[in-house]
């Protein structure tokens, strides 16, 4: 049989691998690919030294390491940067690191004397490590992407989350306005009220110290007798959001709901969560949430799943097609 260019692959079959951070989402994307994960062991020695031994041979293949790298973020990442190493001495022929919440990435310029930029040294440790591609959810600063000079997709959950609200609550909202929690989501804020048809406001809020106290100071726009759409791309410990909750609150707001991709979820912020006056609570499984956190919530939570989207992307980057399309880019 005549063998045709366009059917000529560049690499061998998809080959997905989880670190431990995440096996929820990992499965649901070999599901979505209708493929398995693939075999491997991940062991922690007595001293604390992690081991990494792939089951099967992923030579000339296109494979796709799963690993977000929330907290424990010291063993998570290097997971992932010892996996990729195996890869790459295993020969793969194409390695993509697909890390749906990307750790330090709050850490992108110096922005004091004396301190690091870590969010480029972990750029530089996934690419060292051996990753060929990268792709990633909603990182706190775009110009992360300037960090690597591998290439990668860079992505968002908003489409999910604004077809969410615009499927299952839109209808239902009384004036609806959307709020940023602080002006560096200003941009995506805006776009999250365009998708849902809503005017926008923003706390103007001003970080006083290292050791992630923030201080919310005023909104900018109008919440009084409105429905309130909380946006953010995270929450860590959860002073900001509280902060934003009570602020609106005072403003007059309705009914409160927040939208976030990544529930960093650290200490005892779902704690403070739960004690909120909120009607629902939106994110996405870009970090696994712990049982006992999905129940301090309970049926307030709503946890959306970007398996579908990565699914998507990884199976489109394998085949050579275009992302940009699935957003009518
Ligand atoms: C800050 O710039 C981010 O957008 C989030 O508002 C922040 O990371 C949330 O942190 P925390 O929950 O600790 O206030």
């Amino acid at each position: 049989m005549p063998v045709h260019s366009h059917e000529i692959k560049m690499y061998g079959e998809i080959k997905l691998f989880a670190g431990t951070a995440s096996p929820d989402l990992a499965q649901k994307i070999a599901d979505y690919l209708q493929t398995t994960l693939c075999g491997r062991d991940i062991i922690l020695f007595p001293n604390d030294n992690l081991f990494t031994k792939l089951h099967g041979s992923v030579r000339g293949q296109d494979v796709y390491v799963i690993q977000t790298t929330a907290a424990p973020v010291q063993r998570n990442l290097m997971e992932l940067l010892i996996l990729l190493q195996t890869l790459r001495l295993d020969s793969a022929a194409r390695i993509t690191a697909v890390v749906p919440y990307l750790c330090y990435a709050r850490s992108d310029r110096k922005d004091q004397p004396r301190v690091p930029i870590t969010g480029r040294l972990v750029a530089d440790l996934i690419e060292v490590a051996g990753a060929d591609r990268y792709m990633t959810l909603d990182p706190h600063s775009g110009q992360i992407q300037g960090f690597f000079s591998i290439p990668g997709d860079v992505l968002t959950a908003s489409h999910l989350m604004t077809n969410y609200v615009n499927t299952n609550l839109r209808q239902y909202l009384k004036d609806p306005v959307v709020v940023t929690v602080d002006l560096g989501y200003a941009k995506k804020g805006r776009n999250f009220a365009a998708s849902i048809d809503t005017p926008i406001a923003f706390i103007e809020k001003r970080r006083v110290a290292n050791d992630a106290k923030a201080e919310a100071l005023t909104i900018i726009g109008d919440v009084k007798d409105r429905d309130v759409f909380l946006v953010d791309d995270e929450i860590d410990t959860g002073g900001s959001i509280v902060q934003a909750v009570n602020l609106v609150k005072e403003g007059g707001a309705r009914r409160i709901y927040i939208a976030f991709v990544h529930p960093v979820l650290s200490t005892d912020a779902t704690k403070r969560l739960a004690a909120l006056p909120v009607t629902e609570f939106i994110t996405t499984d870009s970090i696994q949430i712990s049982p006992e956190n999905c129940a301090l919530l309970g049926e307030r939570l709503t946890v959306l799943s970007i398996a579908p989207l990565l699914g998507e992307v990884i199976r489109r980057a394998h085949e050579g097609r275009s992302v940009g399309e699935m957003f009518n880019e």
